[in-house]
Order: C-alpha cells, then structure tokens, then sequence
C-alpha cells in the first residue's frame, strides 16, 4: 500500500483558500483538485475533461435526468488510486460523485457538478472453486458478471433485468431471482474491499461487525467499495421469459397474480410483474423465473394458458433469462415504492387502477411509461441472512411495489415526483384499509425517492449507522458525494 501523503501536503498550497472551510471550492479551484489527482495518481488511471468520450461516458446514467456535467471525471484502476483521489477531495472539501452502473433515478446519488468518479475501471470477475466465491469489480453490470461465470458453471444472486449496476444494487439491499432461497444480494456478500474517508484501504467481513452492518445498505456512506466477494451457486439451465398481456386480459392476469402471489410456495418461483402504461394502453409484462430447467406443473400453468400479445418464455441460461428481460428508459425518470404484506385481490386490483388512472392523468404532462412492477416472495425472504441496515426489520415478510414512471420534459419533473408520491401513499392507504399493518412499513432503498425520510428505509438502525458512521468518517469527506446520509 503507497501512502501519498506528500501530495496532500503539497495542495494546501495550492488550494489556501478552501482548506478547513466548508465553503465549496470554486470551479477554477476544481479544475486545479482535477490537476492534482491527475499528478498523482498511478498511469493505471485517468482523468477526463469535457469534450471527451470517457467525460461523457463517466456522467451518464440509464435515465438522462440523473446526468450533472461535473469538472472533470476521474477512472480509477486502483484501489491505491480511489485512496489518492478520495483523500485529495477530503482534504480540499470538492464535492463529489461516485458511480457504478449508474441505474439509480436520484439526481444527484451517483452524479455531481465536482468531480465525477467512475469505476468503470474495476471490472474483473474472479472465481474461486474452493470458497464458492467470486471477487467482483463495483465497475461491472451484472450481466458482465453472469457471462465471465457462465464457463465456470456458477451464478451470483444480482440483478434480475438486463444493464443494472453491481455497486449501487448491492450496496443497497438487492431483491434478485434467488431471494425466496438465498435472501438479498446483500445477504451473499462476504467481504467488502473498501477505501475509507481516511484513505486506507480494507477488507470488511463479518469480523468486523459495525462496517459489515453499516455497508450492507449503506451505500457510500462509509467510502468506496473497490471489490465485492460474493457466494457462487452451481446452476445449469434454468427456465424462465417474459409473457405479455393486452388490455382485454386484465381480469384473468390480477386473478392470477394474485393465486401466484399467495398459492405458491416454491422457493425457486418467482415473478415480477410489470404492470405498464405506454402508448395510450394498458399491458403486463410478467417476468417468469424458475431455477431449473422446467417448473413443476401448477407453478406457471394459469399464465401461460392466459391468451398472450408475446410470450418469450424458455429453459435457457440464466443470463439469457436476465437479457430477456429489459426495461425501457425514458430521457427522464424516477423510481418510487409501496411497501404492502400481501398481494391480495384488492391489492392487484389497486395496482391495475393506478396504473390507468396515472397512466391516463400524466399523458399530457408527456409520460412515456407508468410502470407498477409487483414483486412477490414468500414471506420468509429476509430470514437468509443476519442483520444488516438494510432491512430494518427481519421478521416480517414485508413486499416492495416498485414504481417507475418515464417522462420527457424537464419541466414535469415536479408533476411526476409528486404522482408517484400521491400514487405509492394510495397503494399504501388501500392495504392498510383491507388490515395490512403498513403506514410505517420499511422502504427499499434502491427504489425510494430521494427525499425519502430515513427513518422510513433504516428504521431502528439509524442510531447505530449514525454512531458508526461518526467513527468512520468524523470529518464527514463522504457527505461531499450525494446519497441518502446517515
Ligand atoms: C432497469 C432497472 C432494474 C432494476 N432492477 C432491480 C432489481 O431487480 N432488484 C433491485 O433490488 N433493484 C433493482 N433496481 C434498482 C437498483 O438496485 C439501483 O438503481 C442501484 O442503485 C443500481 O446500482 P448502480 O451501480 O447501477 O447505481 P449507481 O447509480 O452507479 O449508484 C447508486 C448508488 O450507489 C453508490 N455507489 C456506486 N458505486 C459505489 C462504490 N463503489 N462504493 C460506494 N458507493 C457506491 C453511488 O454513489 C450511488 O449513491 C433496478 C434499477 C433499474 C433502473
Ligand atoms: C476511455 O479511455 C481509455 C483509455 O484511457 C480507452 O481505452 C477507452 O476506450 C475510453 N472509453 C471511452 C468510452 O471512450
Ligand atoms: C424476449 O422478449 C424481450 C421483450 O420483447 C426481447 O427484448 C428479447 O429480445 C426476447 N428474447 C428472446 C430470447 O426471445
Ligand atoms: C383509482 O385510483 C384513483 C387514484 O388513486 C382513486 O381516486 C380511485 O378511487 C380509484 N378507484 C378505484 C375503483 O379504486
């Protein structure tokens, strides 16, 4: 490990006038910070200024409106150069972002007007047989991850569509295909490569128990993860597609949605049914998955006998089952969410009806997509791992409705924030009108807004994350990088 403590020395001269302040550097003084972390660090890594394609590459996001244009971008290759670069913006206050996979909705969670800092670089996938382990670069998508496996035999529990990022997934919990079996992706973490707000570099696992707790939910709270060790599952083929229903079919798909949702008790079974408005009209698209070649009769046959507009639906690879399954961005976008017990009938049929009655209201304000994704598991899906800030609560089989609305113009930004609100209190007020104990239940970090209380995604955690936080990071250098902030 190469500690640079000369280079920190040598920019208080450069930078006198934003040292121990907490008035942000101006952007002359960020283009001298981009300068210095240019000088320092290693030729494994670089800095990219505007005009260029990595600049351009560094700032986007799956959804354009979580773009900023930063000062300059920064693509670390080494975990030593994340602990160069990071101790320079501690020590000169620059704001700044840090971005994986760059899928989250919220302005200015992995984005930033200072200096923007990509892990593109970090992106090895290594396999280990005799741990069942597989090190992980935070740069990657999880279909990267599934392809270099995939020779190996073996998967991970990530991401279930195509494109999401290993990083901000894993990091804030990870609802994936094997959760009825193996709980969140967090749940399979077993070590964190992890550059802290002081620059050192570590490796967190279970021995050490606050930061182990703190970083499965946490996000950047505590620093930059440089590489994630994850379980690995032996798999072959597994079944699995995407089957989609037009409007004429909506009775029999909420009967059968809900009959899944509340019937079926094998853990290898899982849906995510996508309840969308676009084009003017109503469709499902319900993403099938079993882990084996070919589900027991009584799983799946109530969908596949529904008259389908598309069914694409197949024993295949588990990445192939992950690529059939895409969702369309819009130039603009956020992701909210509703936390119910159940999917009752009364349930599905809520979710139906919003998704027409928003699908319908927001077509002037220029909606592309309103999309309800009803997500069922069994209710034991949070007993496969141990404590962790996310979820706050482990007992209780609590459910997430992901909502995600698509829009084009800047200016409904406000209209469609606010809909998804209104839209997520009224699912939450109809389950708690048919006794569904959920006024207070938990929401998912990776899909709440971003002005989300705290309280409402961390619960009881929040004052051991805050003490932890506070000892980790007492000069708060990872309150300069936007997120959710213990
Ligand atoms: C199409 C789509 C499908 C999705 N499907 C699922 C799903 O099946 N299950 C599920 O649980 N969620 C799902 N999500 C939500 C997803 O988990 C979040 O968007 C997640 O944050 C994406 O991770 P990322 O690395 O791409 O995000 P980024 O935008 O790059 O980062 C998200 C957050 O993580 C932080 N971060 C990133 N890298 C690091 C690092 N190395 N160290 C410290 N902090 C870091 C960022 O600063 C930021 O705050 C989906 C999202 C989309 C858009
Ligand atoms: C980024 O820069 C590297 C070289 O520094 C280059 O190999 C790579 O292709 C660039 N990526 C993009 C998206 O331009
Ligand atoms: C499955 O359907 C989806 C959605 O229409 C499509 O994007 C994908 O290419 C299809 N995959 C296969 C293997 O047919
Ligand atoms: C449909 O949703 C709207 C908006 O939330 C609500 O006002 C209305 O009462 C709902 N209708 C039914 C039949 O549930």
């Amino acid at each position: 490990m190469v500690w640079k403590i000369s280079t920190i020395v040598a920019l208080a001269t450069v930078l006198p006038s934003t040292l121990g302040t907490s008035v942000p550097p101006s952007s002359s003084n960020l283009q001298q910070v981009c300068t210095k972390i240019q000088r320092a660090i290693s030729s494994a890594s670089a800095v990219f200024y505007p005009g260029s394609a990595n600049y351009t590459a560094d700032n986007a996001h799956w959804v354009s409106s979580s773009d900023q244009s930063s000062a300059c971008t920064v693509e670390p290759g080494t975990a030593t150069d994340v602990s160069i670069t990071l101790q320079l913006l501690g020590s000169t206050k620059a704001p700044f972002g840090v971005k994986g996979g760059g899928h989250i909705t919220n302005v200015g969670f992995s984005s930033t007007t200072g200096v923007q800092i990509s892990m593109t670089r970090f992106s090895s996938v290594t396999y280990d047989k005799k741990s069942q382990t597989a090190d992980i670069g935070p740069g990657l998508i999880w279909d990267d991850v599934y392809a270099a496996l995939e020779p190996h035999g073996v998967i991970v529990a990530g991401g279930r569509v195509s494109g999401v990022g290993v990083a901000g997934f894993t990091l804030g919990g990870g609802y994936n295909w094997l959760t009825n079996q193996v709980g969140l992706t967090l749940d399979t973490v077993t070590a964190f490569e992890l550059v802290k707000p002081d620059g050192k570099i570590v490796s967190v696992t279970a021995a050490d128990p606050d930061l182990f707790f703190g970083l499965k939910g946490g996000f950047n709270n505590f620093g930059i993860v440089t590489k994630f060790t994850l379980k690995t599952f032996s798999r072959d083929k597994v079944w699995g597609g995407v089957i989609g229903y037009g409007s004429d079919q909506m009775p029999a798909v909420q009967a059968a949605i809900a009959r899944f949702a509340s019937k079926v008790t094998d853990p290898k079974a899982q849906i995510i049914a996508a309840c969308n408005f676009m084009d003017g009209g109503l469709q499902i698209d319900n993403i099938m998955f079993y882990d084996g070649p070919t589900p027991p009769p009584g799983i799946f046959d109530e969908f596949m006998n529904i008259p389908s507009v598309f069914t694409n639906v197949s024993t295949r690879s588990f990445l192939s089952v992950v690529q059939a399954g895409a969702v369309p961005a819009g130039a603009r976008g956020a992701f909210h969410v509703a936390t119910v017990l159940e999917f009752t009938p009364t349930t599905v049929a809520a979710v139906l009806n919003e998704t027409t009655f928003w699908g319908n209201k927001l077509a002037d304000d220029g909606a592309f997509l309103v999309s309800y994704n009803i997500e069922p598991f069994l209710p034991n899906l949070f007993s496969h791992g141990a404590a962790s800030a996310y979820p706050p609560v482990r007992n209780t089989g609590y459910l997430p409705i992901n909502l995600n609305f698509a829009w084009t113009p800047a200016k409904s930004d406000t209209i469609f924030h606010t809909a998804l609100k209104e839209s997520a209190q009224q699912l939450t007020n109809v389950a708690v009108h048919t006794g569904q104990a959920v006024s207070q239940a938990p929401l998912y970090t990776n899909y709440a807004l971003a002005d989300t209380p705290l309280e409402r995604m961390y619960g009881d955690h929040l004052p051991r994350l805050r003490t932890i936080k506070a000892q980790v990071d007492p000069h708060n250098v990872m309150g300069l990088a936007g997120g959710f902030k213990f």
